[in-house]
């Protein structure tokens, strides 16, 4: 699997790092304030499983699953796959992404959640590729940015593979082309 990556971005050590900072700033600024995070499936469940060890406040999670992406580039279309299980009016909400790319996908679920009056709607991802934003929207806590390359592992993948690489790589352009 690493003889397809063209070289490593992030190493599993600069991530730990990352994500617990930001696991700190989380825990100051949602004390008291009984957060729902709300991964966005499936790219979010490494990032996400690492960064709420790193939250040290009562609070809670759920999933949902969206689909956009067909290999590399998106369809501009976003559909709810799976949606939440439980009620999130008057709640504080955190998005979890792995990736904030042209910013269609989370736009939409943005203004989909918000219909359903929560408190608030945070948005934590743990990459930013801003060359690419569509979408007028923006993270309130990011780990990384990246440059406009298509990167893989962490959880994030390529056709469903290479979720598992502990690092954050820059897949080789022959792979999918
Ligand atoms: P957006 O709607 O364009 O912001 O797309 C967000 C989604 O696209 C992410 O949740 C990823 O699943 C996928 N994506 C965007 N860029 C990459 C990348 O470089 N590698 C893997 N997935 C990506
Ligand atoms: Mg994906």
């Amino acid at each position: 699997m690493t003889e397809d990556i063209e070289r490593v971005l992030l190493t599993q050590e600069e991530i730990q790092n990352k994500v617990a900072e930001i696991g700190k700033k989380i825990t100051v600024d949602f004390a008291d304030k009984n957060p729902i995070f709300i991964g966005v499936l499936k790219g979010c469940f490494i990032f996400m499983a690492d960064l709420m060890r790193n939250v040290d406040i009562q609070c809670s999670m759920d999933f949902m699953a969206v689909s956009s992406y067909s290999g590399t580039t998106s369809t501009g279309a976003v559909k709810i796959n799976k949606d939440l299980s439980q009620d999130i009016a008057g709640r504080h909400l955190i998005l979890v992404e792995d990736i904030l790319d042209s910013g269609v996908t989370l736009n939409y679920l943005k203004n989909y959640l918000q219909v359903r009056q929560p408190a608030s709607v945070h948005i934590a991802t743990l990459l930013d590729k801003p060359a690419r934003r569509k979408a007028d929207i923006y993270a309130d806590y990011s780990c990384f940015d990246v440059p406009d390359a298509f990167v893989v592992g962490y959880g994030l993948d390529y056709n469903e593979h290479y979720r598992n690489l502990p690092y954050i790589g820059i897949l080789k352009p022959e792979i999918y082309s």
